[in-house]
């Protein structure tokens, strides 16, 4: 049985997170998505928001679960005995810290890190931009699932 986890902070889930987690679902048998829960953090989207987005996303992969953590990631590795994390790895800026994290937590507790290469059309996308874009107007339609898009307007039209 091999068990991979799909960690991050998905404040919120975009597109470009669902194809990284429905590939990590095709490769093993169970796949877990951590949602960082950080006090110290400003986010958006509460914990319990982003884990229901992410359910919605998820819930036609009959293999993928998704859980709130906090602390360290190895920690949630070993509670559940995740031997796997699985990373998308956009063209340019992610790779140098993606390999520190990946080499500090194999050091850590001996998980690997398996890096996927995002899909092209999503390699330009993350939750920092969309919600700069979506805060200024801007159409973030093709960049997220609509059910995000409605909590994005509703989240932003509302009291920060
Ligand atoms: O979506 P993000 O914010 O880029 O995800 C980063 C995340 C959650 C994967 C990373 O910050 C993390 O693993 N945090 C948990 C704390 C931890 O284990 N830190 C040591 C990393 S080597």
């Amino acid at each position: 049985m091999r068990r991979a986890v799909c960690p991050g902070s998905f404040d919120p889930m975009t597109n470009g997170h669902l194809d990284i987690i429905g590939r990590a679902a095709a490769l093993f048998d169970d796949v877990y998505v951590a949602v960082l829960v950080n006090e110290s953090k400003r986010s958006l989207f509460e914990p319990d928001e982003r884990i229901a987005i992410l359910e919605q996303g998820t819930q036609a992969m009959g293999n993928v679960k998704v859980e709130a953590f906090v602390g360290l990631l190895v920690d949630f590795c070993a509670e559940r005995s995740i031997d796997t994390i699985v990373k998308g790895l956009r063209a340019g800026g992610d790779f140098d810290y993606e390999v520190q994290m990946a080499q500090m937590n194999r050091t850590l507790s001996g998980v690997e890190t398996v890096f996927v290469p995002t899909a092209p059309q999503w390699s330009f996308v993350s939750s920092s931009l969309v919600k700069e874009i979506a805060r200024f107007g801007g159409d973030v339609e093709s960049l997220v699932p609509s059910y995000v898009l409605d909590r994005l307007a509703r989240r932003l039209s509302g009291p920060s």
